[in-house]
C-alpha cells in the first residue's frame, strides 16, 4: 500500500463534504449496545481501525456483532450487563486507548471471569494505571507490565463496590471506565473530574435507561447507581468534529477556500475549537442546527479569513479540544503574533507525544515553535517551505501535516500517511475532492 503521500501546496479548497462518524460515539454505541437487552441499531458508525478494534474485542466476549459494512446501518443484540463471556483469546485493542480503557471498566466487574488486553506498540506504552487505580478502589483486580501501569493487562473480574472517585486527569476514557464499572457495582459510584471532559457516555447510558445524574460545579460530578438492565436503542452517530477540524482550519487559512462540512456533532464538551476559531477571527457559520439521538449537530461553512489573530489555550478548555491540538498548532503558525498552548501535558501520552512530534515535524517546514514541558509557543506569520515529514504513526499528526503541506510552497511528502486509517480512512479522498 502506498504509505507516502505527496501533497502540492498553493491550491484552494472548495466543496461540500460529510466527515465520517464520531469515533467516541461509535465505540460507545458498540459497548453499551452489547450490554443492553434487546436490539440496538447503529447508523453512521465510523468504519475505521479504532472502532473496528472495539467490535472485534466484543465479538470475542461473546457478543453477536455482524460483519460491519462501511456506510451500512447494522444491529446488535445485547447480552445484558452480566452476559459477557470469558474469551478464549487475548483481546487486541490495536491503537485504541478508548477500547482498552473502556473495556477495563466494563470487564472489572465480570465476576469469576478473567481477561487479557493488549494493543500495538504505541498503546502498550500508554498509561493504564489512571484507570486501574480508581477501579482498584472499587475492588477491581489488575495485573500488567511495570506494576500494572502498562498493557498487556490482565483483569480478574470481581464483585465491585461503588465509591467516590476523584480523578486527577480530566479524561473521558477514565470517567467512562468508572461509570461502566459502576453499572455493575453494589451501591452508588460518584466520579469527580478536575474539568469536564466529553460526556457521550453519560448521554448514551441515560438514553439506555441507566440511573446517571450530573451534579456539581459545571457538571464535574457524575453519579451512577446500578440497574438490572439497559434497553437497546436506535443510535444515529453524527460526523466527528475532530475529523471536521482539519477542514475547518484548512478552509480558514488556505486562500480562496469555501468548504461546507455537513452533519457535524456539536456537543458542547467537544466544541473548544470553535472558541479558538472565534479568537482567531475565522470566518465560519453554523447552519441546519438540530438534535439527533441526544446529541446536537449542525453543518459548518468555513471560508478563508485574512489577518488571523494569535490565541492562547490553557486551563479548562483543554479537554474540549484535546484532539485538535495538532491541527491548532498548524493554525498558530499562520496567525500573526505569538500563540501559546499551556496545561497540555496530556498530549505527551496520546498515540504519540504530540507536543514533541508536532514541533519536530512542523520545524521541517520552517515553523517557529518552542517546546515547553506542558505546551508549545508558536510564532505565527510562517512561510512554509516544502518538506519531507513523517506522521510517526499518529493519525492526527498525519492529517495535520497534510494541511501544513497544503500551506507550503511546492510539493511535500508525508511518510506513514495511512496512520489516518485509525480515525478517518477517507481523508485523502475528501482532500482530493476539495482541491480546486
Ligand atoms: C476519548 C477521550 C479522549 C480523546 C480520545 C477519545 C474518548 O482521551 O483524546 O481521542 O472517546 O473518550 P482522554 O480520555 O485520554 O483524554
Amino acid at each position: 500500500m502506498d504509505n507516502i503521500r505527496t501533497i502540492k501546496g498553493g491550491v484552494n479548497l472548495q466543496g461540500i463534504i460529510r466527515v465520517p462518524g464520531d469515533k467516541s460515539i461509535s465505540h460507545r454505541s458498540l459497548i453499551i449496545g452489547s450490554i443492553a437487552e434487546g436490539e440496538t441499531s447503529i447508523e453512521g458508525f465510523l468504519y475505521s481501525e479504532d472502532p473496528l478494534s472495539t467490535a472485534d474485542c466484543l465479538r470475542k466476549l461473546g457478543v453477536n456483532i455482524p460483519t460491519i459494512i462501511n456506510g451500512e446501518p447494522f444491529s446488535i443484540k445485547g447480552v445484558g450487563i452480566k452476559g459477557i463471556k470469558e474469551p478464549k483469546e487475548i483481546l487486541n485493542c490495536g491503537n485504541s486507548g478508548t477500547t482498552m480503557r473502556l473495556l477495563m471498566g466494563l470487564l472489572a466487574g465480570q465476576e469469576g471471569k478473567s481477561f487479557i488486553l493488549t494493543g500495538d506498540d504505541s498503546l502498550n506504552e500508554r498509561p493504564m494505571a489512571r484507570v486501574g487505580k480508581p477501579l482498584s478502589l472499587m475492588g477491581g483486580t489488575f495485573f500488567g507490565r511495570e506494576n500494572g501501569r502498562k498493557a498487556p493487562i490482565t483483569i480478574v473480574g470481581e464483585k465491585l463496590r461503588g465509591c467516590v472517585v476523584g480523578t486527577p486527569v480530566a479524561s473521558a476514557q477514565v470517567k467512562s471506565a468508572i461509570l461502566l464499572a459502576g453499572l455493575n457495582a453494589s451501591g452508588t459510584t460518584s466520579v469527580i473530574e478536575p474539568a469536564s471532559s466529553r460526556d457521550h457516555t453519560e448521554r448514551m447510558l441515560k438514553a439506555f435507561g441507566a440511573d446517571v445524574n450530573i451534579r456539581g460545579e459545571l457538571g464535574r460530578n457524575i453519579v451512577i447507581n446500578p440497574v438490572d438492565h439497559l434497553t437497546g436503542q436506535r443510535i444515529l452517530i453524527p460526523g466527528d468534529i475532530s475529523s471536521a477540524a482539519f477542514w475547518m482550519i484548512a478552509g480558514s487559512i488556505i486562500p480562496n477556500s469555501n468548504i461546507l462540512i455537513k452533519n457535524v456533532g456539536l456537543n458542547p464538551t467537544r466544541t473548544g475549537i470553535l472558541k479558538i476559531m472565534d479568537i482567531m477571527g475565522c470566518n465560519y457559520e453554523i447552519l441546519d442546527k438540530s438534535i439527533i439521538a441526544g446529541e446536537p449537530i449542525g453543518s459548518i461553512n468555513v471560508k478563508t479569513s485574512n489577518n488571523l489573530k494569535p490565541f492562547k489555550i490553557e486551563g479548562d478548555i483543554l479537554p474540549k479540544l484535546i484532539d485538535e491540538i495538532p491541527i491548532l498548532t498548524v493554525a498558530a503558525c499562520f496567525c500573526g503574533g505569538i500563540s501559546e498552548i499551556k496545561d497540555a501535558k496530556e498530549l505527551r501520552v496520546k498515540e504519540t507525544d504530540r507536543l514533541k512530534v508536532m514541533a519536530r515535524q512542523l520545524k521541517k517546514f520552517g515553523a517557529k515553535i518552542i517546546e515547553k514541558e506542558d505546551g508549545l509557543i508558536i510564532t505565527g506569520d510562517s512561510k512554509f517551505n516544502s518538506a519531507e515529514v513523517d506522521s510517526e504513526t499518529d493519525h492526527r499528526v498525519s492529517m495535520s501535516l497534510a494541511v501544513a503541506s497544503l500551506l507550503a510552497k511546492g510539493s511535500s511528502k508525508i511518510s506513514r500517511a495511512n496512520a489516518s486509517n485509525v480515525s478517518y480512512p477517507t481523508f485523502w479522498d475528501d482532500l482530493e475532492k476539495l482541491i480546486k
